[in-house]
């Protein structure tokens, strides 16, 4: 696991932008995985500018990590809107290359049908991950199997909360959701994972020092073998072994002197 500690939020997004801008131009026909979630919308808005600026996405297979149960594509709290917002409708990917798991219909099937549509198209090149407060990838909360594939999991209470405001008031919010599973995830043969903020610092620290363990699920990303995980000083903050990993701009100034 390689870790990378920015100075301030801009510059972690920046960075990890940046590495996916430079997947796509050195491999135009590169499997994207693709995450959700607060995080994720400056860092998209990256994209888009990279795009603006001459990137063409139209080669690019792109694999979301997780839907809500019951909610339909087009529901606006859907991840499928959320991407079509924040990144596919601004950029020149090609739609019927975007996969997203389905929210509606048997769970299990829509999972079955996930994993065959990854074995048929990926291996994934490239998956970006955000991180939740407790330590979960994708939807895979603490306790999940670090041995499992896509399929529905139950959300923590830890999680309804934190994304109840995305929901308006008067709106009932899934209890569940489809999620690749953390084995799908580190088939992976890339992984950058981009938490920021104080309140993800106990998740970051737990998921770069602590015991790989299904308590944090994101910790199964220390076995695999091209991790990195780009964090900005305040989700840093609890490092114990602060010394031990890349400071990004600190190393820039250095360089410089
Ligand atoms: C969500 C998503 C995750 C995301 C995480 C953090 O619920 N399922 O893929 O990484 O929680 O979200 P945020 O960036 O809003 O903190």
């Amino acid at each position: 696991m390689r870790v990378v500690i920015c100075d301030t939020v801009d510059q972690a997004t920046a960075r990890v932008a940046d590495v996916i801008a430079q997947q796509v131009a050195k491999v135009p026909h590169s499997v994207l995985g693709l995450a959700t979630g607060g995080t994720m919308e400056p860092l998209y808005d990256d994209l888009r500018k990279s795009h603006v600026a001459g990137l063409s996405f139209a080669g690019v297979t792109a694999f979301n990590l997780d839907e809500y149960v019951g909610l339909p594509a087009d529901h606006p709290q859907s991840y499928a809107t959320y991407m079509r917002k924040h990144l596919f409708d601004h950029i020149d990917i090609d739609l019927e290359h975007c996969f997203i798991p389905s929210g509606m219909g048997d769970p299990i099937v829509a999972s079955r049908t996930y994993e065959a549509q990854i074995a048929e198209h990926g291996p994934i090149d490239l998956q970006l991950l955000g991180l939740g407060k407790n330590g979960h990838i994708g939807f895979n909360e603490p306790g999940s199997s670090l041995a499992s594939l896509t399929r529905e999991k139950v959300l923590s209470q830890d999680t309804l909360t934190a994304n109840r405001r995305f929901f308006a008031d008067d709106e009932t919010m899934p209890s569940s959701a489809i999620t690749m599973g953390i084995q799908t995830i580190c088939n992976s043969k890339k992984i950058v994972l981009l938490a920021l903020g104080q309140a993800k610092a106990k998740a970051v620290q737990a998921m770069i020092e602590g015991p790989v363990s299904a308590f944090c699920p994101a910790s199964a990303l220390q076995m695999h073998a091209n991790t990195t995980v780009v964090v900005d000083a305040e989700a840093a903050a609890l490092l114990e072994y602060s010394d031990h990993y890349i400071h990004a701009e600190r190393l820039q100034r250095r360089r410089e002197q």
